[in-house]
């Protein structure tokens, strides 16, 4: 497999080649190896021809490509996304003498349908068989996809939530065997509709408090993610999620309000690892890319279309002003994290400081933190971020204003290797530093995607760029800062996952 072309990350994952889209059947299995199936079009460069690719990792991000896990049946039949769970107690029966049975449940798209199969391996989810009995849903319909399933521990049931894309309509099932599914409830028309809700996700989350990050409660919640495509607030695709309960049955949100995984346009059909225990804090990877261009971009130069996010580690928070919010980080980094190239910081309300990244180094770590915030902070207070190639002939940057409206941007329009009229250039939201006066922005800087993290995952956005050369140096400066605040930050090497 060849990893080295100039768009390729190095530590987020792509297919070896050809079209990749949504992450599907993700699952960490009893000896502790995740599992990544992904929409895949193992014969072109645009979405068609849909197969289950594979790949397997024991730390996240060092992955090593499988075969292609599941083949449409018949020549005019695709296999469309999906999840997979662990039979470990055998409750389908498919699996009398052995304890780590997998079974995937996904939709299987024909002309004239979609409806919902199992496949279920007896080798630890490299090879599976279809089962005879199949489909295991079929309510006549064109528009009905994408099971996502969980163990409900309460009820001893699997729970199965289930769109039907063009209705706005979530549909929660049960089953005691994932064969015979019965329909418990429905969610509809909540938050944002667009044109289709797709790939839904129903999790478990922990509570932490916003600032120390502990553990706040042991309330119950839950998450009701939908991804929205088209029509999406900022065009083409993106993930809204719904903060709630669930009883088994039901799932009933906190409010109607729609909130946003992401803030850039880069994050969709994110999905949740089954087989996290309930004393973790749930483990997702999400496609970034959006459809509205995902089946131009610039990458098919080299022969494959299409990266994961980062694996994140996620919880609620209750952000003061802001409320609920689903936080997000990357999962712990240290299996990639390399040496510090750079390191510094002031007291001064005006610096500017500025490092050359080494060649060897094609991905990098970093992480900015300004602490000692008054309460109130005059709106010209700023901080800025450059990425940038050799003789800054293209750049990313990125910045926040202290005060105001307290506006973080993003913006990768002074990079060269894209032109698309979907493709815009800056994000922005906005965010209030931390109580205890300390703003934090961490971000990984990968090639062809950046992701920043704001005031420990409570904001952020998965963006790709595509600058037709490396970028090689960071700067850092800020203006007009209160006088008792430090700025400080560090720049850390990448190690690349596929040398
Ligand atoms: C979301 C999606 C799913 C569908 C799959 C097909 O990106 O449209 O609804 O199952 O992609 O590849």
């Amino acid at each position: 497999d060849n990893y080295t072309g100039v768009y390729r990350p190095e530590i987020h994952f792509s297919p070896p080649q050809h079209f990749m889209n949504d992450p599907n059947g993700l699952h960490r299995d009893a000896v502790g190896t995740y599992h990544l199936y992904y929409q895949y079009n193992p014969t072109g460069l645009v979405a068609g021809n849909q197969h289950w690719g594979h790949a397997t990792s024991q730390d996240l991000y060092h992955w090593e490509n499988q075969p292609i896990a599941l083949y449409p049946p018949t020549a005019d039949s695709q296999v469309f996304s999906g999840s997979a769970v662990i039979d470990a107690n055998n409750t389908s029966g498919f699996f009398p003498n052995q304890t780590n049975g997998v079974v995937a449940i996904y939709t299987l798209n024909t002309p004239t349908s979609q409806v919902q199969e199992i496949a279920y391996s007896y080798d630890g989810g490299y090879t599976f068989m279809r089962y005879a009995g199949n489909p295991v849903i079929d309510v006549n319909s064109t528009q009905f996809r994408d099971p996502k399933v969980i163990w409900h521990e309460q009820t001893q049931r699997w729970v199965m939530v289930v769109a039907h894309a063009q209705e706005f309509v979530i549909a929660f099932y049960t089953s005691p065997d994932l064969k015979a599914w019965t329909h418990v409830s429905d969610f509809s028309h909540q938050g944002l509709l667009g044109m289709q809700w797709e790939c839904p996700n129903l999790v478990r989350m922990p509570v932490r408090d916003t600032t120390t990050g502990a553990l706040t409660t042991d309330q119950d919640m839950y998450i009701l993610a939908i991804s929205i495509n088209p029509g999406a607030p900022l065009g083409g695709s993106a993930t809204q999620y719904f903060p709630g309960t669930f009883d088994g049955t039901t799932f009933t949100a906190v409010d109607g309000a729609a909130r946003l995984t992401d803030f850039a346009e880069d994050n969709y059909a994110g999905q949740f690892f089954y087989g996290i225990s309930d004393d973790e804090d749930p483990i997702s990877i999400a496609w970034a890319s959006n459809w509205q261009y995902t089946q131009q971009v610039p990458t098919a130069q080299e022969g494959w279309r299409s990266a994961m996010s980062l694996p994140r580690r996620n919880f609620l928070t209750n952000v003061p002003r802001t409320g609920w919010v689903l936080a997000s980080l990357p999962y712990d980094l240290s299996p990639v994290l390399g040496r510090v190239l750079f390191k510094t910081e002031w007291q001064t309300e005006q610096a500017t400081s500025h490092t050359t990244i080494p060649a060897d180094i094609r991905a990098f770590y970093v992480n900015v933190t300004v602490s000692g915030l008054p309460a109130s902070i005059s709106a010209d207070a700023s901080l800025d971020i450059v990425f940038s190639t050799a003789h800054s002939q293209e750049s990313l940057a990125c910045g926040y204003f202290f005060g105001g409206d307290n506006g973080f941007f993003l913006d990768r329009g002074g990079t060269h290797g894209f032109r698309n009229p979907f493709f815009t250039n800056s994000f922005s939201t906005s965010v209030l530093p931390r109580e205890d006066g300390v703003w934090t922005m961490t971000a990984v800087v990968d090639r062809s995607i950046i992701e920043v993290f704001l005031n420990g995952g409570v904001a952020s956005a998965t963006s790709t760029f595509f600058s037709t050369q490396t970028l090689t140096s960071v700067s850092v400066s800020t203006t007009g800062m209160p006088s008792g605040t430090t700025t400080e930050w560090e720049v850390r090497a990448l190690e690349n996952t596929w040398r």
